[in-house]
């Protein structure tokens, strides 16, 4: 290669060494990328955002984007060539967002408020009309901070490297803007009374501009964990009425307000029988409780779940191999968009484990039968790699329930239902991931509960005006625990890497 250049790409965070003057077209259809007009430049469905570097500008480009945009780095895909090393933020690649549609019991309230769900990810906000609880209008968008690395433990990495300050005005800046657009979209002409955000410990603290440095190094604990206002205003955000902005509390650890806005979406503080609420992520949460006691923690499971660092690893996009089923002994793939095969996705990957070990392929240990690798529907094949990185995602999470609900008093099977949260918890199959060993309960007892952390939020804005907005009747009954410092926890790590038999 006589002149390389290093393409980027976010929020995976792969960096690709093409040849100089390399059309991105060529390179970024194997990442996933789709291209819906062939790459015509009419459709704008490529678009991508400049992170850093620079990408020249196409004169399909001035025609599809306004200067505005142009000078915010979005460019077609289609129509870019790689001159020199960039980093590039891929929208195509922004994990699915669940719309939350569910009915909510509240209390009518005059004047608008605006619920949003800061993941480290994607962040979705909804404008509601809090007299009836309607949906007035939604914004999505990839968390501006992940050209500063993908998950938590590098934006703090990144943040204790003197970075705090930036990701901090990253943040507010783009809930600022994504704010203004939903009051202009929502055409509203009152006042917006409140904002709630809710998200994980270190989106709290970068928001908040409070110190991560604790979350950084053992126990993991920041005692900053409260409640946090401000002024619309004084974010530098311009809303109709500068309402509050409350930043609602973490529950410990890493574990967020997230997940304290799931408990109220779920009705687990409301429970006779003790329920789980697991979110299945890079960094997973595992919550068992019922209205009188509530436990937590955190598992470290890595980004199986969402593809990455599978051999033919993708998103759920056209061409993933999303689901996988045994027909008469044989091997059936269902492919997204009905296309050929271009990868697997989590959901496809817990499936096609669970028919390698119903089919004596993989065994029990998670060791490949005969092979160094299985062609599962070609070209697309499972690497001994690949099954390992599911052992260590599935381990971790089943770790988690064992002792979490071994410290509330139960254990995993005896739980009255199982939420599951978030995309891949919604698109997962209920009887792979029991059978892989990745969730212990009955199948029937697991109820995928969407976008929980959304969903709370907005519970939490439609709440009565005396609500106690600090929920410390809540902390005050939820106990955080380090999965790591349970003395058992190697000996049940190692158990749980096994597809053996399942113990509930
Ligand atoms: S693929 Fe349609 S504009 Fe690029």
């Amino acid at each position: 290669m006589h002149q390389p250049v290093r393409v980027q790409l976010l929020p995976s965070g792969k960096t690709l060494v093409v040849e100089r003057d390399t059309p991105l077209f060529d390179v970024l259809f194997a990442e996933g990328v789709e291209f819906p007009c062939g790459g015509r430049g009419r459709c704008k469905g490529c678009k991508i955002k400049v992170e850093s570097g620079t990408l020249p500008i196409a004169p399909e480009d001035e025609q599809r984007f306004t200067p505005t945009e142009l000078a915010q780095g979005w460019r077609l895909a289609c129509r870019a060539i790689a001159v020199s090393d960039i980093t590039i933020a891929l929208a195509q690649w922004e994990m699915p967002v669940l719309a939350d549609e569910a009915a909510l019991e509240f209390t009518p309230k005059d004047g608008y408020g605006i619920a949003i769900d800061l993941g480290t990810t994607t962040v979705a906000a909804q404008l509601l009309d809090l007299r009836t609880a309607k949906v007035l209008a939604v914004r999505t968008d990839l968390n501006a901070q992940v050209r500063h690395g993908a998950d938590v433990m590098s934006r703090v990495e990144f943040a204790c490297a003197s970075g705090a300050a930036e990701l901090t005005q990253l943040i507010r800046a783009q809930l600022g803007t994504m704010t203004r657009e939903l009051v202009e979209s929502g055409g509203i002409s009152g006042h917006v009374k409140d904002v709630v955000i809710v998200g994980n410990t270190v989106m709290h603290h970068l928001f908040c501009g409070l110190d991560v440095a604790p979350l950084a190094s053992y126990p993991f604990e920041s005692a900053a964990t409260g409640l946090q206002t401000f002024r619309a205003s004084g974010l530098g955000w311009e809303l109709p009425g500068d309402p509050i902005v409350t930043f609602l509390p973490c529950l410990g650890g890493f574990v967020g307000s997230d997940i304290l806005a799931g408990i109220l979406a779920v009705g687990m503080h409301n429970s006779d029988a003790p329920v789980a609420l697991i979110d299945l992520g890079t960094n997973g949460e595992v919550v068992v409780g019922n209205r009188h006691k509530i436990v937590c923690a955190s598992a470290a499971a890595g980004p199986a779940f969402e593809g990455a660092r599978i051999a033919w690893g993708m998103r759920a996009a056209t061409g993933a191999i999303a689901e996988v089923h045994l027909e008469q002994g044989k091997v059936r793939c269902h492919v997204l968009g009905n296309v050929a095969p271009r990868g697997i996705c989590g959901s496809g990957l817990v499936d096609a484990v669970a028919c390698g070990l119903e089919l004596g392929l993989i065994k029990p240990d998670g060791r490949l039968q005969s092979a160094e690798r299985w062609e599962l529907c070609p070209p697309v094949y499972l690497t001994q790699s690949d099954i390992r990185q599911l052992q260590l995602a599935k381990a971790a999470i089943a770790v988690g329930q064992l002792i979490v609900a071994e410290h509330w008093g139960t254990a995993p099977g005896q739980l009255e239902r199982v939420y599951l949260a978030g995309a891949f918890g919604n698109y997962v199959r209920r009887s792979s991931a029991v059978r892989i060993g990745l969730i212990k309960s009955d199948p029937d007892k697991i109820v995928p509960a969407g976008n929980t952390a959304l969903r709370g939020a907005k519970l939490a804005l439609l709440g009565p005006p005396d609500q106690d907005w600090s929920f410390s009747w809540l902390r005050a009954r939820t106990t955080h625990i380090a999965l790591s410092q349970h003395p058992q926890f190697q000996e049940l790590f190692a158990q749980e890497m096994s597809f053996g038999p399942i113990s509930r």
